[in-house]
């Protein structure tokens, strides 16, 4: 018998991948660098499937059938690298090689076209959901050419998740375009977890709340419009009580973000693309302040105010709330914006819509408010902004006064917000009908005659600052 698709790296992503193919009736080839856990995989999980175990290479390549469909499951970076080397030299022109880690997109261009010389489809695809995704139904964003979707969307399409029969995957463009939504995914998941990080906060400090009320809170907006898994966990972590101290678990962990680099990687490709996405930004700094240590302890005694409440009332919760879904709507602005910024730059052809839809189950941030978007694309494919579409425009509207209270709240308490903050500056930015980027223009033609345009004629001009100070046209 031959395998209908094959997994190298069985770590718990590859494994779970796996197990989900073979779950779903495709006999599924196994190997890994080690074969102890090509073994374990087979011993434990054997009565799931059908699967193929292999010791080396070309024993995985030959138990495939053709076109082969090998998926790598191994670290981004050099070991991918490393086992697309070792196994491209085995494999046939038309033969897929699907790269389902959190690679860069850049590096999946390359290796897209350097395969395509071979006539070998690279296929980089994006998979979130974490572990329980990958065995249960995971969101799957494959990039790569519409003839290796043609072969490997309907395997992908089975095994990932499905909101009323439509799966949580489609093709997203080619080359790198699968990878770079999914770092975009990563770094509006960045997001979404700092303004739920500091809706936390403020509950807990300005309002009082204890970590077990501040869960209940959450547990309530789950059942509203903020609807979602980063919800829902978040008021799991805050119920949990710590089995050490007795106390809540959120007290006894460092509070030192760690990151792994895809919410980095937006930032750094929205920077090359002038996207500008203040709110993920800030996400991946907070991240960043929070692990400077250092700093931290010599800056504990600098003034302000004892970041504890009082000035919190009633009401203050729901405050909260609409301040949260107003900035999350922003988050997503930016990060489709960037999409939108990306498809352009590579010539990808992105629809958001539909990366919208298949982002409403499987992955971290599933959430009932995809849906939304996938309806304000499907009224205006073309919208510059999900902020303008009717729905967002009128919600964003109705939250602002409280989003407004809740920051000034946030500034006088020394309670910092800068997911807040930053997404409510982007908003007035954007509603304001003259910024002070004129200044700065002015400015800049001052010290350096980098000119200016004007708003009453056509033209670039400079002002003679050192001379008499009239203006020539350039
Ligand atoms: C997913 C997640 C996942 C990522 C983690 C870790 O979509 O399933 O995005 O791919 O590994 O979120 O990210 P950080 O370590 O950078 O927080």
């Amino acid at each position: 018998e031959q395998a209908r698709i094959g997994v190298t790296g069985l770590a718990v992503m590859g494994r779970n991948l796996a197990r989900n193919l073979a779950r779903h009736g495709h006999p599924v080839a196994v190997h890994n660098r080690t074969s102890a856990r090509t073994k374990a995989l087979v011993e434990e999980f054997g009565d799931e499937g059908t699967f193929l175990p292999a010791e080396t290479p070309e024993q995985f390549v030959a138990s495939l059938e053709r076109p082969r469909r090998l998926v790598v499951m191994v670290k981004a970076g050099a070991p991918t690298d490393a086992v697309i080397e070792e196994f491209a030299p085995l494999l046939e022109p038309g033969d897929m090689i699907v790269d389902g880690g959190n690679a860069h997109f850049a590096d999946t261009r390359r290796r897209e076209a350097s395969l395509r010389e071979r006539g070998v489809h690279f296929v980089g695809t994006g998979i979130s959901g974490g572990e329980e995704g990958a065995l249960n139904g995971p969101s799957i964003m494959p990039g790569g050419s519409p003839e290796s979707y043609a072969a490997l969307g309907p395997l992908l399409e089975d095994i990932s998740a499905k909101v009323d029969g439509t799966p949580c995957c489609t093709h997203v463009g080619p080359d790198g375009a699968g990878h770079f939504v999914k770092m975009v995914h990563n770094g509006i998941e960045y997001s979404d977890m700092q303004l739920i990080a500091e809706s936390y906060d403020l509950l807990r400090r300005a309002a009082g709340l204890a970590p077990a009320e501040i869960a209940e809170v959450f547990r309530t907006w789950n059942t509203g419009r903020l609807e979602s898994y980063l919800i829902e966990i978040t008021a799991e972590v805050l119920a949990h009580t710590d089995a050490a101290t007795g106390g809540p678990f959120v007290d006894v962990v460092l509070d030192q973000a760690e990151q792994k680099g895809t919410g980095r990687w937006t930032v750094q490709t929205a920077l090359d693309l002038g996207v500008p996405v203040g709110g993920i930004a800030e996400a991946v700094f907070a991240r960043s302040v929070s692990g400077h240590a250092d700093l931290r302890e010599a800056s504990r005694n600098l003034p302000g105010p004892a970041r504890t409440g009082g000035g919190a009332g009633a009401g203050f919760a729901d405050a909260v709330e609409k301040a949260l879904y107003a900035s999350k709507i922003v988050a997503y602005a930016q990060g489709f914006h960037e999409i939108q910024a990306g498809s352009a730059e590579y010539g990808w052809n992105i629809d958001p819509g539909a990366m919208a839809t298949i982002w409403r189950d499987g992955c971290i941030i599933r959430a009932r408010f995809l849906d939304r978007i996938r309806a304000a694309y499907e009224a205006d494919p073309h919208t510059p902004t999900l902020l303008t579409d009717a729905h967002f425009a009128e919600a964003v509207g109705d939250a602002q006064d409280a989003w407004r209270e809740v920051v000034v709240t946030a500034t006088r308490l020394g309670i910092p917000a800068p997911g807040f903050a930053t997404a409510l500056a982007y908003y007035d930015s954007l509603r304001a009908d003259r910024l002070p980027a004129a200044l700065t223009q002015g400015q800049r033609d001052f010290f350096g005659a980098h000119t200016y345009r004007r708003v009453d004629r056509d033209g670039s001009f400079h002002t003679l600052w050192g001379g008499d100070r009239t203006e020539v046209g350039t």
